[in-house]
């Protein structure tokens, strides 16, 4: 069971600090290019921006960093650059973890991991093992990763939990199968690389979060990018189906019960 209620079933809580980002981290290839280097330069250099980012995370107190590093559909690229993101995720697994741990940061994977070499898998599942206690951030790292495989997956393991149940089931049951059934849904989910599409990201999670798309390309996006995605998401009402009228009249309203809901209505409220 998640902990975290469905946004389509309770109003979260909202705050001026989105509790959870998750980053599409695109334009490694094209900033590469751009300085006639090998794609591979541009992913080499997108690993020290999700270092910035991860620091300014936990700066910010965001409690929640989810990274998109390669999806369920990245295999059909060419064989030297799938080789070259294996190894570059392997080495960042051995050099990085132990820094995660001193920093207190959660280090989860999500993904179908079947595909990977078990020396990778053993290094996630220790990492995992090692970060377990810690709270300042969780930072999941999404890896053969895709939204519809995560769907399918939990529910085989939901029908696997309740063999003898047929119908009936609700939005919990199954989001407490998902992948990222430890964490709540994303406030933010950020895009960089100037495309706008979701790339088979996390389709049911992001029902509800705030979208904001950059043209600056992942090497490039750095602490102050971040700042003005959150500056923008700060300007968002988040309505959740309801007017803003009803958003608006919950502030002044004194009802107890209303005001809870009341610091749900607009990010920066
Ligand atoms: C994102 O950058 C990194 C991965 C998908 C692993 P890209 O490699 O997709 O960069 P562009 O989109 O070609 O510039
Ligand atoms: C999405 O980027 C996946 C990751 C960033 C890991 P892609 O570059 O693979 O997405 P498409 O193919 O342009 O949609
Ligand atoms: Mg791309």
């Amino acid at each position: 069971m998640t902990l975290y209620p469905s946004s389509t079933q309770e109003i979260p809580l909202v705050g001026p600090v989105p509790r959870h980002i998750a980053i599409i981290m695109d334009g490694n290839g094209r900033w590469a290019k751009k300085r006639f280097l090998p794609r591979v330069a541009g992913h080499k250099r997108g690993v020290e921006t999700v270092r910035e980012i991860i620091k300014a995370c936990v700066e910010r107190g965001v409690s929640y960093l989810t990274l998109f590093a390669f999806s369920s559909e990245n295999w059909r690229r060419p064989q030297e650059e799938v080789s070259f993101l294996m190894q570059l995720f392997l080495r960042a697994l051995e050099e990085e973890v132990a820094k995660l741990h001193e920093k207190g940061i959660r280090f989860r994977v999500i993904g179908d991991l079947s595909r990977f070499d078990p020396q990778i898998v053993s290094l996630i599942r220790r990492g995992e093992e090692l970060t377990t206690g810690n709270a300042s951030l969780t930072l999941t790292v999404a890896a053969n990763y895709g939204g519809r495989w995560d769907i399918l997956q939990a529910m085989e393991k939901l029908l696997a939990a309740r063999p003898e149940k047929r119908s009936g089931f609700t939005e919990a049951d199954l989001a407490g199968h998902l992948a990222l059934n430890y964490g709540p849904e994303p406030d933010l989910f950020i895009r960089t690389g100037g495309e706008q599409r979701i790339s088979n990201f996390l389709l049911w999670q992001l029902a509800y979060s705030e979208f904001y798309f950059t043209e600056t390309l992942w090497p490039e996006f750095d602490t102050a990018a971040l700042d003005q995605a959150i500056a923008s998401y700060q300007q968002r009402e988040r309505r959740f189906g309801r007017t803003s009228e009803q958003i608006h009249s919950d502030i002044t309203s004194p009802n107890p019960e209303a005001s809870v809901s009341s610091s749900t209505a607009k990010a920066n409220a």
